[in-house]
């Protein structure tokens, strides 16, 4: 197991958003995290990351208990959070944006360069030399997963990537997440949009007012419409 969420209670202040949030992760495998609005979803990933720590619980990577560690060192440990509100630099350029993210990681093999990130995202070559301010919305996920490929990491966190974006593009990212996960990237995907991140993967999780209601497989999810009714939007 690579990433194991054990019990978590996450509070912004006094307001109590997750009560005992459990979910894992396997190498090799995408996980969606769904729900509707508000329910928790950015906020475990948080968690995850550090940028909001757990009250209590536990957050295992490759069994080492995470919990209450710096987000810098959670990420310097492999994992890769992509946040929702795309934080890229607009007055740097594409190409300056990817090179200033550049980080060895813990990878021997595999390294992640320019090239091979220009390799998935082809849109993003031709315009590496315009600010980042001038681009587009899915010009602008793009960069934000290819900067955090740049950082090497084992496990990506994505917060609602295909969030605002139309359609084809959506349909070009999903093509773009499948071909990570074909080189072996560990993703865990947290999406308002079920159809979407459900074609990409292996295992669900449902959450609900800061708990999780369903886990399972997606094969055994889409058998039964009633819980997608209950618990997602319609
Ligand atoms: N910084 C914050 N301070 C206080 N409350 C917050 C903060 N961030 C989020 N919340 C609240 O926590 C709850 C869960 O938010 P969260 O962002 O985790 O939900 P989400 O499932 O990601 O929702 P969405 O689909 O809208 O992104 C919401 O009620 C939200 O208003
Ligand atoms: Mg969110």
């Amino acid at each position: 197991m690579i990433l194991e969420v054990n019990d978590i209670y996450t509070a912004y202040g006094l307001s109590q958003i997750l009560f005992g949030v459990s979910l894992k992760v396997q190498e090799g495998e995408i996980i969606s995290l769904l729900g509707r609005n508000g329910v928790g979803k950015t906020t475990t990933l948080r968690s995850i990351m550090g940028l909001t720590p757990p009250q209590s619980g536990s957050i295992k990577w490759r069994g080492e208990e995470i919990a209450g560690k710096p987000t810098y060192e959670i990420s310097r440990l492999g994992i890769g959070f992509v946040p929702e509100d795309r934080r890229i630099f607009s007055d740097l350029t594409v190409w300056e944006n990817l090179d200033v993210a550049i980080q060895p990681g813990r990878k021997k093999e595999n390294v992640w360069t320019l090239e091979r990130v220009f390799d998935l995202f082809p849109a993003l070559k031709p315009i590496q030399s315009r600010k980042g301010g001038y681009l587009s919305g899915g010009e602008q996920q793009m960069l934000t997963i290819a900067r955090t490929l740049m950082s090497n990491p084992d496990l990506l966190l994505l917060d609602e990537p295909s969030e605002g974006l139309a359609p084809l593009v959506v349909q070009q990212l999903g093509e773009q997440i499948a071909k990570l996960r074909r080189e072996g990237m560990t993703i865990l995907l947290c999406e308002q949009n079920q159809r979407f991140s459900l074609d990409l993967s292996d295992r669900l999780y449902i959450l609900e007012k800061g708990t999780i209601k369903y886990e399972g497989t997606v094969q055994d999810f889409l058998k039964d419409e009633k819980i997608g009714r209950t618990y997602l939007a319609v």
